[in-house]
């Protein structure tokens, strides 16, 4: 029978959502049994790591969190097969990047990942369990995983009858940085379940599990399809206003209004409200660009253009922003950047991670790189391996950025040549002809402005790609700031 409580949950993928997911249900409910497993032995090795600081992934407070659980009721281990056999609730966290092969390329999500997991659980699972898909899926993937489920093979040596599945669809609205924070205290969990009674057993399970530490009404209950395609369009939203806000910031700096101005303004009518509406060098992270891309396949899917152009905008004006930022850079400094030392403040998608996926310091590194720049990189979390294995994927994955057909593919050995990694800010900023700040984080305010300054060739110039510096000030010691939206 579909178990109605749990004790023992499985999480198949130790990445980003997996990983601080499952470190929270361990530390809101001692008495369950959670065990991370990951096929990648390294990134396991670093969650057992006694230093917590060794944690792949960085979230503001996970550390303290993982030191309660760890060992206690939270394990992370490489035994994927053993997880999976004894747990009666399995999440499946694996990554669904973009396709970047074969039918759907640049657009669909990559299922092969997730598909394996529910080969596997098929596999080896002998007794009736929960399947819950936690990474960001196309509509209907649940029918795909409950069909590859369904399909498990009879067991040669047992007289007793196949397992049954239910599958769940619980999507995942933590933002990174804030992980944590997120999923202590969530606006909402929404749970998708079939409306069988399988379906609703499967769907208590789980909401008993969050009830240990959501209010109820706080968890929603729905279709197992609505479930997913709210997670999409709740991202799709999202995105739509920083893209909307970026449109603006062009226009702003054609007519010298203020972009933040403007945005504080429309912010406090109620019915539009004031978050998400911070102009920038563009959106990054794992899930919007992605999550778009797959609604615009969905309805082109479903013969449904013009709301397939429509969402797919969101995305082109997000690659328009990025490149007229790169642009910005090289028409201000004369027309070219080739031999020149552009410091980047900045590498990571937003503050407070060291996830890099589509950050939009990658495209303009890349296009400062067309025209032969010499980058200096300094980001407080991301490793300089990181950074060049960035660069180097887009030069395999270029489709889907802006005007991609005017680029050449760099050569690794030119892109160790021309980008170096500093440990140390002032290091990356000395003798720089500019600096470009990509990511908001926090310290980059407090730095001795002056020093730099007088250590920089002149004139001095500084694009700041999140508004976050002092304007007045920077003008006052000579620089020559440029923002996003400032007239
Ligand atoms: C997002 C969603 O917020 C989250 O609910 C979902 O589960 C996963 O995708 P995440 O990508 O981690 O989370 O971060 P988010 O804070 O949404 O920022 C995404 C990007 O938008 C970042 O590059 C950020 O810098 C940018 N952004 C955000 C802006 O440019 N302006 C804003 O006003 C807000
Ligand atoms: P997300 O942001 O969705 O969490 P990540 O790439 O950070 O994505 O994490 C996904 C994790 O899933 C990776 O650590 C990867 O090694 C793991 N993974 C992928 N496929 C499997 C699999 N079949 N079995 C176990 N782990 C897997």
């Amino acid at each position: 029978m579909i178990p109605s409580k749990v004790t023992n949950i499985a999480c198949i993928g130790a990445g980003y959502v997996g990983g601080p997911t499952m470190a929270v249900i361990a530390q809101k409910c001692p008495h369950i049994k959670v065990t991370v497993v990951d096929i990648n032995e390294q990134r396991i090795a670093d969650w057992n790591d006694t230093d917590l600081d060794k944690l792949p992934v960085y979230e503001p407070g996970l550390d303290q969190v993982v030191a309660e659980a760890r060992d206690r009721n939270l394990f992370f281990s490489t035994d994927v097969e053993n997880a999976i056999r004894e747990a009666q609730m399995i999440f499946i966290s694996v990554n669904t990047p973009t396709k970047t092969y074969g039918v759907g390329k640049g657009m669909a999500a990559d299922l092969k990942y997730v598909e394996l997991c529910a080969r596997q659980i098929a596999e080896v699972a002998t007794e009736d369990k929960i399947v819950v898909e936690k990474s960001t899926l196309p509509v209907r993937t649940a029918q795909s995983i409950r069909t590859i489920l369904d399909a498990s093979p009879a067991r040669p040596l047992s007289s007793s009858p196949a397992p049954r599945f239910s599958v769940l669809s619980n999507p995942e609205f933590l933002a990174e940085g804030t992980a944590v924070k997120d999923l202590h205290n969530p606006d909402r969990v929404l749970i998708g379940g079939d409306e069988d009674e399988d379906g609703q057993r499967a769907m208590n399970a789980l909401v008993e599990v969050y009830a240990n530490w959501v209010p109820r009404e706080r968890i929603l209950t729905t279709r197992i399809w609505s479930s997913e395609l709210s997670k999409l369009t709740a991202n799709a939203f999202l995105a739509q206003r920083i893209s909307s806000i970026n449109a603006l910031s062009a226009l702003c700096e054609q007519t010298g209004a203020d972009v933040d101005e403007v945005a504080h303004a429309i912010g406090t009518d109620s019915r539009i409200g004031p978050k998400f509406l911070k102009s920038s060098v563009g959106f990054g992270g794992s899930c919007f660009q992605k999550d778009i891309l797959n609604l615009v396949y969905l309805c082109r899917h479903f013969n449904l253009p013009e709301v397939a152009d429509y969402w797919e905008q969101v995305v082109k004006l997000n690659d328009y922003q990025k490149h007229r930022f790169a642009k910005q850079i090289i028409d201000t400094l004369f027309n070219t950047v080739s031999g020149k030392k552009i410091a980047f403040l900045g590498w990571a998608f937003k503050k407070d991670t060291n996830d890099t996926r589509e950050s939009a310091a990658i495209y303009v590194a890349d296009e400062l790189l067309q025209d032969r720049a010499e980058i200096h990189v300094y980001d407080p979390k991301v490793t300089e391996e990181r950074i060049f294995a960035d660069l180097e994927y887009l030069q395999q994955h270029r489709s889907n950025s802006c005007n991609s057909s005017e680029f050449v593919q760099l050569d690794p050995a030119l892109i160790r040549n021309l980008v170096t990694v500093h440990n140390d800010p002032y290091e990356a900023l000395k003798d720089s002809h500019a600096i470009a700040v990509l990511t908001e984080w926090d310290e980059f305010r407090a730095y001795d402005w002056q020093k730099i300054y007088d250590a920089m060739r002149k004139p001095a110039f500084v694009f700041d790609g999140r508004n976050i510096l002092n304007r007045e000030e920077l003008k006052r010691i000579g620089f020559e700031i440029k923002g996003i939206g400032k007239g």
